[in-house]
């Protein structure tokens, strides 16, 4: 079983690897499955801005190439321990494949500040909406 510290852990471990060579702002994510293996991503920074790749999408990404599909939470840390929660982009990516009781776990420096994606996203747009269109 993975603790809620040591997701968080695993999230800070993932920030050291993160690329922001522009706003030197280090994220990282560490995103828990429902069978218990963990999925780690970190920031990476283009030039362009734009397509920068945000640490949360990293992880998921990572996790669903492994073949998973169901989360239980996610970790995210940044490299000022600031409590950063998902970007608004972010909250959306995670909404495509997370309950809305998903948790969503910030490290705060000395603690973890807990959310839900529907405390952070409510009433998000689902795969239902556009799914079951005819
Ligand atoms: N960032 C993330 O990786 N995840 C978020 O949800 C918040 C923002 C990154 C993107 C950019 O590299 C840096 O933080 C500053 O916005
Ligand atoms: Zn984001």
């Amino acid at each position: 079983m993975v603790t809620d510290e040591e997701l968080v852990a695993a999230a800070r471990e993932a920030c050291e690897r993160a690329y922001a060579p522009y706003s030197g702002y280090d994220v990282g994510a560490a995103l828990l499955t429902r069978d218990g293996s963990v999925f780690r991503g970190c920031n990476v920074e283009m030039v362009t801005f734009t397509n920068t790749i945000h640490a949360e999408s990293a992880a998921l990404g990572a996790a669903v190439v492994a073949g998973h599909r169901e989360f239980e939470a996610v970790a995210v840390a940044s490299g000022d321990r600031d409590g950063v929660t998902p970007c608004g982009l972010c909250r959306q990516t995670l909404a495509e494949l997370c309950e809305a009781g998903f948790r969503v776990l910030c490290d705060v420096g000395d603690g973890i500040e807990e959310w839900t994606l529907d405390d952070l996203l409510p009433g998000a747009m689902t795969g239902d909406e556009v799914a079951t269109r005819e």
